[in-house]
Order: structure tokens, then sequence, then C-alpha cells
């Protein structure tokens, strides 16, 4: 069942060019239109939509901060994220012109699930992007987008993460379209763009040895760091977060432009960084920016193990590992960017004989408050 892997989580890390190419499949009719799996939402209520509010926790949140940029980016339509657990107590702002979008691999998370019934209790239009059929949240929700990743046994979410960005830039584009308009990127283009992902993930995952050979080495490391910018902030986020899940390891994430107020202090030579770099092209000069960081850090001793896309030489100079991805445009990077992460957090942990596929302490699906 394991499909001659090892453990589930290699194999589903595996099944991910599959997992974003199923939640693509059949989802647009021929005006080009988002098929939404149940919508009991009237489209023109839609389209009125003022707000955005994602809920969502751990994994499943990094998703929708990086839904937050494709969206805001597409339909200018303000996008605010909540952790499902904070959402419900902080008397949120929400009302009929809201959409609240919960993002769940299980679609029993508890947090979630009340967040959702909280909104609909406020009136907000709720919909779920869930990857479980029937489960829970999808059921209490007004429309439904299921991701179609397939089961996920391993219980550091991976291939559900990927099929639920993917989700979210289908939303993105639907609202847009639902509003006549993209605001920025021609949508059509994205969609194509989207179609050619899965087989850059599966070239990328053909590329991991060296990843394999650094998590190797690593297997004492008392402390690792991951930086990005603007959608990279969310894939170093998710990095830090598998790694601490399966490696129990002291991990944290940063968006790279904290780091002089504060972050900065903890680097000391040897201690091993994670850059997430975003693509020469991306807007506002992210780039160079980002390159300054890696720049700043490894002058202060750290040892920079920086993600950058293949054609990109500026890295090198202050690299001591590239993981190269293959080049895609900025805002679909984070479904590259993040694999040698899971990839890097898999086999260190397995480096350290740890039980991959059950960490300590974590249940797959988190039915209690
Ligand atoms: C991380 C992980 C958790 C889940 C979170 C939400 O690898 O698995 O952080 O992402 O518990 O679970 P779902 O998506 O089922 O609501």
């Amino acid at each position: 069942e394991k499909g001659g892997y090892p453990t589930f989580m290699e194999k589903e890390i595996h099944e991910q060019p599959h997992a974003v190419a199923d939640t693509l499949l059949g989802r647009t009719d021929e005006s080009g239109a988002l098929i939404l799996d149940d919508l009991r939402i009237p489209e023109e209520r839609l389209r009125r939509v003022e707000r955005v509010t994602i809920v969502a926790c751990g994994t499943a949140a990094y998703a929708g901060m990086v839904a937050k940029y494709a969206i805001e980016r597409w339909t200018r339509i303000p996008v605010e994220v909540a952790l499902a657990h904070e959402f419900r107590y902080c008397d949120p702002i929400v009302d009929e012109s809201t959409l609240v979008v919960s993002i769940s691999q299980s679609g029993e998370t508890m947090d979630t699930l009340m967040a959702v019934r909280h909104a609909a209790e406020l009136g907000a239009m709720t919909l779920s992007i869930c990857n479980t059929h029937g489960s829970t949240i999808p059921r209490a929700s007004d429309a439904v987008l299921y991701t179609h990743a397939g089961p996920e046994v391993a219980v550091a979410s991976t291939k559900a993460f990927l099929a639920q960005i993917t989700a979210c830039y289908l939303l993105g584009l639907y609202l847009a379209q639902l509003r006549g308009e993209t605001y920025a990127d021609d949508a059509k283009a994205v969609l194509r763009e989207l179609h050619a992902m899965p087989e850059r993930i599966g070239r990328l995952l053909g590329r991991m040895d060296r990843v394999r050979e650094m998590a190797e080495f690593m297997a004492d490391t008392r402390s690792v760091l991951f930086l990005g910018r603007h959608m990279g902030f969310p894939v170093a986020m998710e990095g830090a977060l598998k790694l601490k899940e399966l490696a129990y390891i002291h991990a944290e994430g940063f968006a790279a432009g904290e780091l002089k107020h504060g972050p900065i202090a903890l680097i000391e030579p040897g201690q091993p960084v994670f850059v997430v770099v975003p693509g020469p092209d991306t807007p506002h000069d992210l780039h160079r920016k980002v390159v300054s960081n890696i720049q700043e850090i490894r002058a202060r001793g750290a040892r920079t193990l920086v993600i950058a896309h293949d054609d990109d030489e500026d890295v090198e100079p202050f690299a001591s590992e590239v993981v190269r991805i293959p080049p895609c445009p900025p805002m679909l990077a984070p479904l590259l960017a993040v694999v040698p992460l899971q990839v890097f957090a898999l086999h260190l942990a397995s480096a350290k004989g740890l039980d991959v596929d059950q960490p300590r302490n974590l249940a797959k699906s988190v039915t209690v408050e």
C-alpha cells in the first residue's frame, strides 16, 4: 500500500504532481468558469463579496497565507487569514458580504469546524476547501471545492498542501472572473501555467538526492531557521513546521525582512538557514532584496541553504548550498519551493531513526478543541 516507498510520507510527496493535476482536472466549463462541487450560494451574491476571511490550522493555514497573495493580486478583494482557533474568540468582523473560506485536509478539524459555524451564524457565506468527501466541514458549508489529492495517510501533510494551494489559485481566478476582471496577470495565462506545474514538480522530485544528503549530514543539528518574503514567507513557515513535527528539531520561519528587527541576533557561525529565493522576475524587486538578506546572514557565518530558480546566478556567491527549482511564474512558485523542505524534513527525521508517518504526540485529524 506504500507503493514501494518505505513510508507513506515519501509516497505522498511523490504523488504531488498528481495531487495538483487532479485538483485542476475538469474544474472549468466551456466558458472558463470554475466548477464548484457544491454551490449553495447564488452567483449574484458571490459577485458582491467584499472581503474574504480564510480560516484554517497548521499547514492548511499556510496554504491560506499563500492564497492571500494570489487572491488579493487577482481580485483586489481584501483577504485576511485567521487561525481557526483564534478567529472564534476574537469577535471576528464578518457579515453577509464576507466569504469565509475554510481549508482542511480532513474536514474534521474541530477548531476549523467551529470557526465555520461561527461565521455562518454571523451571516457570512462559507466555502470549504477540503480533501475528504462527505466530511463534516464541507457539510457545514454553503459551497465546497474539493482538493483531489487522494487519501493522505502520513500525519504530516504534504500532497494535501499542494492541492490546497492549487484550489486557492482556482478560487482566486474564479472570483476575478465573476467580477469581470483580473487586476494583474492574465487569467488564461495563469491557468495555462498552472497546468504546467505538475510536470515541473515531477522534474524537481527527480533531483532531490543532494537534499537527502544534506539532511543525513545534518542529523545532529539542533536548530534550523527558514527565511522567505512574500509567498516565500508561508513556505518558510511550512518548512519549519515540517521539521518540528517530523524531526523534533527547533525550527522557525521568518519573513526575511524581519531579520534586522530581531532574529538576526540568532545568527552565529554554522547556523543553518534555508532561504526561499523568489524568481528574478518577482514584482517589487524582491529577488534582489532576498539575495541581500542571504548576503547579510552569510557575512555573520550562517550556513546558507538556498532554494533558487535554475537560471538564478546571483545567489551563488552567498550560498553554502543551492537547491535548484524549475523556473515558473512568481505567483505559482510555492508549489515548487516547498518540496525540497518536505524532502529535507523527511530524510532528517529518517536519519534520526524516527517514525516519519506517525510522529510523537500528533494525530492525523484533531477532532477536539
Ligand atoms: C501539519 C499538519 C497539521 C494540519 C492541521 C490541519 O503537517 O498535518 O498542521 O495541517 O492540523 O488539519 P486539517 O487540514 O485536516 O484541518
